[in-house]
């Protein structure tokens, strides 16, 4: 069966799913927006195992326990800070979703929810930052993908709405 994406308006650390993804920063320490929140929900557990990381440079990913998250596992990922986007700021944003699904598919995740990695604090546009993440997505499914569904998800009904648009012109 071929993985359904999807887009949804929630908190990211309420959904039931095998994997979510956080939009961190290179210490993997905790920080602001989704990332504070993903910990909060997670409790102090989860920061001690990323502690043992070593951070996380940009554009890759970690993967660890969910911990009092309904999510198994949390991948870490540090999106690029956008700075006009002449400083290769699309391709490390999709190295994060490419590596992301890489780790889920790795870890056997049948559902995994992504947030708008580096749309709030980072400062990237939302709409470019979507047309990104829903191409490479697609892209990086394997063949034999663990993945039924990919969740784009969105805190804002801005936001919904522009991978809304993408999802439907979007071809498969
Ligand atoms: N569920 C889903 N989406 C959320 C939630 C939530 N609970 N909270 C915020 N968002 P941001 P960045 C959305 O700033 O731009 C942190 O301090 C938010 O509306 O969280 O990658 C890290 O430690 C926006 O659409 O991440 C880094 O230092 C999206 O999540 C830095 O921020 C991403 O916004 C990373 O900045």
């Amino acid at each position: 069966m071929p993985t359904r994406l999807r887009t949804l308006r929630a908190d990211i650390t309420t959904l039931h799913v095998g994997a979510i993804v956080n939009a961190a920063n290179s210490s993997l320490l905790g920080g602001g927006g989704v990332d504070g929140a993903i910990h909060r929900a997670a409790g102090p557990d989860l920061v001690h195992e990323c502690r043992l990381l070593g951070g996380c440079r940009t554009g890759e990913a970690k993967v660890t326990r969910g911990y009092r998250l309904p999510a198994a596992w949390v991948i870490h990922t540090v999106g690029p800070v956008w700075r006009g986007g002449d400083q290769g700021e699309p391709e490390l944003l999709a190295n994060c979703y490419r590596r992301s699904v890489a780790l889920a598919e790795e870890k056997g995740v049948a559902s995994l929810a992504f947030p708008c990695v580096s749309t709030g604090i980072y400062g990237y546009p939302a709409d470019l930052a979507a047309r990104v993440a829903v191409r490479t997505v697609r892209e990086s499914l394997a063949p034999q993908s663990s993945l039924d569904e990919v969740i784009f998800c969105c805190f804002s009904q801005e936001d919904q709405r522009l991978y809304e648009r993408l999802l439907d012109e979007a071809v498969s």
